[in-house]
């Protein structure tokens, strides 16, 4: 399994043959290394309906006939577009051919934008993807919350993606204690440097963190299991 890190919250995961990424907002993201007409996802998993991880989810998936998997509403609202999609909700796991995934709670807001109005988006979520004996925790845009403790104790967690951007969502301080809750093996910081308000530095995040391998991965840079 290789798993990598393309800026903001892109992350790709090639397991059992196929790649699989997660929140492709690859057009207008100054800090990726893919480009929208080089990646070819088998699947694609968002995790909520903000333009900064929805991306290019619907040229992706249409071109690719890739498969979209979201929240109810956001894969509803998506299938309309002409998209396969898979809907689950918070709580819910379901075995697919290259992995199970499980959607668990994120705070956060959900919505799609248009030019002027708000479509609800359903609920934000976090991402776990378990695949090859390991699990990998992808956050999402999330605050802070105790429940982090639970999902890392129901699933024991390899590779954590958190948010440290602060502003939308937390910064390295909460991050570091998130990190402290989940206690995965290794946590990649992310959500972070790609506009003016989540400036943040990451190796002041994982200077902050007691028991866990913090590893700051650049844009393209990759993990392998
Ligand atoms: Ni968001
Ligand atoms: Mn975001």
């Amino acid at each position: 399994m290789r798993v990598s890190y393309h800026g903001h919250s892109v992350v790709q995961i090639n397991t059992n043959g196929k790649t699989i990424l997660i929140d492709p907002f690859i057009t207008g993201n100054q800090l990726t290394d893919l480009t929208a007409e080089e990646v070819k996802p088998d699947v694609i998993i968002l995790s909520h309906g903000h333009n900064d991880h929805v991306g290019d989810t619907v040229e992706l998936a249409k071109r690719h006939n890739s498969l979209v998997i979201a929240n109810f509403e956001l894969a509803t609202y998506l299938s309309w577009q002409g998209v396969k999609t898979h809907g689950m909700h918070i709580g819910g796991a379901y075995q697919f051919d290259f992995g199970k995934v499980k959607l668990t709670q994120a705070f956060h807001g959900s919505c799609i934008e248009t030019e002027n109005e708000l479509i609800y988006g359903g609920m934000p979520a976090g991402i776990l993807v378990m695949s090859e004996g390991k699990t990998i925790y992808h956050a999402g845009d999330t605050g802070l919350f105790s429940d982090m403790k639970l999902i890392g104790e129901r699933h024991p967690i390899d590779l954590a993606f958190l948010p440290i951007g602060d502003n939308f969502t937390m910064g390295p301080e909460d991050a570091a204690y998130a990190a402290k809750l989940l206690n995965p093996k290794t946590v990649v910081p992310m959500h972070y440097n790609t506009f003016p308000p989540i400036k943040q530095d990451p190796y002041q995040f994982t200077e902050l963190l007691e028991n866990q391998n913090g590893k700051v991965l650049v844009p393209g840079e990759a993990i392998d299991f």
